[in-house]
């Protein structure tokens, strides 16, 4: 328990929820696209580009209850709601699903299904067996030090034919070259990365089919990189990681580009099926 207060202290440390909605009420006074929020509620490496791509994975007609393990700020559970699926965000950091909430509200999804949020831990999700069409974790599994108990628990919440995929960063060869801070850990306390083996090897023993496994760490840092230069630009953007983490995010931000390309990290897409 004790280590995961401290968790959410690391996500809610510079979190600046109040600025940021005044922020977006005074610049997007009609509301704000997706797009617009993008800077802010993508908070993974290949932003709403890398969201569009696990969605596009799932079929909203066959597997409409979607479950989104660590759910942040919501910018997947949004893009989703707009394509039809019904989301139901789950995430340890209270602040994170508040905002969540409110920036909702302020989003227009026409003909969407409604959104649900709940504050809770992967290792023990408060949801019936068989309940749900698809899981999703997006750079979420890299803070959980008990991936099989949380595989386990997705399991038994998926229906049989049900899908789990996700966009996460794995361990690379040279991890012992990991530099902190990284926007998912200040320190290696809250940093759980797994190698690619150790994933798959826990998701086939959870009971899971693998049905496709991507390795985009080339294309991650491509956009890491183009992130980067536009964080170095001054010119004062409406949103950003920044009202998230703070100054902080700057040196955050170089790291993932140090990180990946000395193969420190790698980021991987993967889906199985129950
Ligand atoms: C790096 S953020 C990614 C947020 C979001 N998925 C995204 O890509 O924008 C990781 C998220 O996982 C959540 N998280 C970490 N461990 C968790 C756990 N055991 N149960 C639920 N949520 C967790 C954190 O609170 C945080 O919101």
């Amino acid at each position: 328990m004790a280590s995961s207060n401290c968790l959410a202290d690391h996500y809610q440390r510079a979190l600046r929820a109040d600025e940021v909605l005044t922020q977006i009420d005074t610049h997007y006074p009609t509301g704000p696209t997706l797009r617009q929020l993008a800077p802010l509620d993508q908070l993974h490496i290949g932003g709403m580009a890398a969201s569009n791509r696990l969605l596009a994975r799932l079929d909203p007609a066959t597997h409409p209850r979607v479950l989104d393990i660590g759910a942040g700020l919501g910018g997947l559970m949004r893009l989703g709601a707009s394509l039809g699926f019904q989301m139901t965000g789950l995430d340890i950091t209270h602040g994170f699903s508040a905002l969540n909430q409110a920036l909702t509200t302020r989003v227009k999804l026409p003909n969407s299904p409604p959104l649900a949020w709940v504050t809770g831990n992967a290792s023990a999700l408060p949801f019936a067996d068989n309940c749900l069409d698809a899981v999703l974790f997006q750079h979420s599994l890299l803070n959980m030090p008990d991936p099989a108990k949380v595989i386990a628990q997705s399991h038994r919440v998926l229906r049989p034919g049900g899908q789990l995929v996700m966009h996460e960063i794995i361990s690379g060869p040279n991890v012992a070259q990991l530099r902190y801070p990284v926007p998912w850990a200040a320190t290696p306390e809250h940093s759980h990365l797994l190698t690619l083996t150790a994933l798959t090897d826990l998701l086939q023993a959870g009971g899971f089919t693998i049905e496709h496994v991507d390795d985009w760490s080339d294309t991650a840092l491509a956009w890491r990189q183009q992130q980067r230069q536009k964080e170095q630009t001054p010119r004062q953007a409406i949103l950003s990681p920044q009202w998230v983490f703070g100054e902080q995010f700057l040196s955050m931000g170089k790291h993932l580009v140090t990180n990946l390309t000395q193969r420190a990290i790698k980021v991987v897409e993967i889906h199985v099926s129950c």
